[in-house]
């Protein structure tokens, strides 16, 4: 099986092809389509309701299969038919684990008769109820105040003990709430393409770094699948990583040839920088 590379096809014939290969993945990690309108140059976000749930569902119930045991799902989603999204992972066989949710303080309107959107959330599911992968310490953040240190805290422990609370020297835990700026505005020009819905890559590398398996010397070495890979953001994040010693195996599939030029472009700016002296 080859793995860190980009299938310019219909994710639901590929998916169909690794069932029947028996190829299976650790995580898959996707962006698709929310079924808002957007022109990816397909009409596969102008769905009618029914036929958006009868697709999801049938896309859920391939990923399902495609997973390891101890296998994950990240699906992103948009407020309006995320809880459609959530009972079909259900149905399919999933558990759940977690909604959380993508904040950007630079949120955007379409109306003035609404709130300013701040967010889209993310709904993580396992494949089994039992075991998973989370690399809590790989997301640790500073603690916001050392307020807490200043008079000790104490708490009750499972057996009942009055314990002092010690701060981690690894930093707080991450919160379900993922603070990154989307791609608008000057700061992002080197970053975003021309893609509709591209995803910053600060927000995937850090969901890859808590939930991607890791090896005995904690590289990174998991096998992810993103079936609506766009620009390549999954691929791009995934090969930065790589870059620094891990050695994640990687696969996108984008059914719009337009999609997989600009992501090999951007894979291959990582993979080949500092490698090779270009025009020799
Ligand atoms: C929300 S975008 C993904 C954006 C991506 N996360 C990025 O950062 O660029 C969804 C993508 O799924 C693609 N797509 C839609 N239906 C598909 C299908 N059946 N198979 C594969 N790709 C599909 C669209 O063309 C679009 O580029």
């Amino acid at each position: 099986m080859d793995y860190n590379l980009i299938i310019n096809a219909n994710c639901e014939d590929e998916m169909q092809k690794f069932i029947d290969n028996d190829v299976k993945f650790d995580l898959i990690l996707t962006d698709p389509p929310y079924n808002i309108d957007k022109d990816f140059g397909n009409n596969s976000d102008k769905l009618s309701f029914s036929d958006f749930l009868n697709v999801t569902k049938k896309r859920l119930g391939l990923c399902h299969s495609l997973l390891k045991d101890n296998g994950s799902i990240l699906w992103f989603g948009i407020h309006d038919y995320i809880s459609y999204v959530h009972i079909l992972m259900i149905e399919v066989g999933f558990y759940y684990r977690r909604q959380n949710i993508w904040h950007y303080e630079n949120g955007f309107s379409r109306s003035t008769k609404e709130p300013l959107t701040h967010y889209e959330p993310f709904l993580w599911f396992s494949k089994s109820d039992k075991q998973w992968v989370y690399n809590v310490d790989d997301v640790r953040k500073p603690y916001k105040s050392e307020e807490r240190l200043k008079n000790p805290v104490y708490y009750r422990n499972s057996k009942g003990e009055r314990l002092a609370w010690q701060p981690n020297p690894k930093g707080a835990m991450r919160g379900d709430v993922w603070s990154f700026p989307t791609l608008a505005g000057k700061n992002f020009k080197h970053e975003k393409t021309e893609h509709p819905t591209q995803k910053p890559e600060a927000l995937i590398i850090e969901m890859i770094k808590a939930f991607c398996p890791k090896d005995e010397n904690g590289f990174y070495c998991g096998s992810i699948l993103d079936p609506f890979h766009g620009s390549g953001t999954l691929g791009v994040c995934c090969e930065k990583l790589n870059k620094q010693g891990h050695r994640i195996k990687w696969i996108g599939i984008e059914l719009e040839k337009k999609w997989c030029d600009i992501a090999r472009e951007r894979i291959d700016r990582v993979v080949f920088e500092g490698n090779i002296t270009r025009g020799q």
